[in-house]
């Protein structure tokens, strides 16, 4: 993975210009480094090859094809397209294993609300084993099962990032509304995989950040039985992560963060 360097201010980008340009002739190479370094520069990761799980998906659809168009090589993975199913594990282990690593950026962008009913569960009295188990198996176990294969598929000596589309509903400390119990509970259950997962992976590979994020409540098939709330696009929703995966730095891994880049409590 390669990095470019974006200056925060147009005044630090003529500074920069300046110190390019050669214009002093006595400034040695160690202190137009030092004068870089006090520009408080921003590092941008420039991603070379991803693999999205879930790209049929309305976000995941939307993060690849903005990485593509960002010249990143993407390798998608799902379940109407390839029958790649978290309800069927012997399809996901095949094509995980089939793939050639390394991948800069794995991505788990796939989820469901619900399947065996039209909503979740308001009340205690509408749980039922299979919708739980269902949940559990394309929220949890699916993402689980991917991340296992993340030490092989990442590289060990340089940048990269593995993260799985969560939901602020996985939040247990920010659940006041109550109800929504094999989603919430599927989510938080992914959340500890995710921070689980980051500490052995920290490990062996030392530049690797393995997140949970909140992509925001976003305007896809995902959210269309909730009309009233306010939603914002794909591509909005895409271009927020993308942010927050650019500037994600190994000291966060094993976090969760919203598409604003501020975390989430747990
Ligand atoms: N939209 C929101 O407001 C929102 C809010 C919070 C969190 N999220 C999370 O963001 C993620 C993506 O949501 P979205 O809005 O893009 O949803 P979406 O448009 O409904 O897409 C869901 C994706 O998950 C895949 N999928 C569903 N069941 C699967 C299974 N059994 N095996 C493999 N893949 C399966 C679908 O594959 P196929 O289409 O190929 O069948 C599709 O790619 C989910 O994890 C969701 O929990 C979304």
């Amino acid at each position: 993975m390669r990095r470019i360097y974006t200056c925060r201010a147009v005044n630090e980008k003529s500074k920069f210009a300046g110190l390019m340009s050669g214009s002093d002739p006595k400034r040695d190479c160690g202190s137009t480094l030092k004068a870089l370094l006090s520009m408080h520069c921003t590092r941008r990761a420039v991603l070379e090859r991803a693999l999205i799980i879930g790209d049929s998906g309305g976000i995941g659809a939307k993060l690849s094809t903005t990485l593509a168009a960002r010249g990143v090589d993407i390798t998608g993975l799902s379940r109407s397209r390839d029958a790649f199913d978290f309800a069927h594990p012997e399809s996901v282990e095949s094509r995980l294993a089939a793939l050639e690593p390394p991948f800069d950026l794995i991505l788990v962008a796939s989820g469901q609300l619900c399947s065996s009913r039209d909503a979740p569960e308001k009340s205690l009295r509408e749980l039922s084993a299979t919708e739980m188990a269902s949940q559990f198996a394309v929220n949890t176990i699916g993402p689980a099962l991917v991340l296992r294969h993340a030490p092989r598929l990442m590289p060990r000596r340089s940048r990269s990032v593995f993260a799985a589309l969560s939901a602020r509903v996985g939040s247990i400390s920010d659940n006041r509304a109550g109800g929504w119990y094999s989603y919430r509970a599927s989510k938080a259950a992914l959340n500890q995989i995710v921070h689980t997962g980051a500490i052995e992976l920290a490990r062996t590979h030392k530049q690797a950040t393995c997140v949970a994020l909140h992509p925001g409540t976003v305007a896809t098939s995902f959210t269309r039985n909730y009309p009233g709330h306010q939603k914002v696009t794909p591509n909005r929703a895409a271009f927020n992560l993308l942010s927050v995966i650019d500037a994600l730095h190994p000291d966060q891994t094993g976090g969760f963060f919203e598409a604003t880049g501020a975390e989430v409590a747990w």
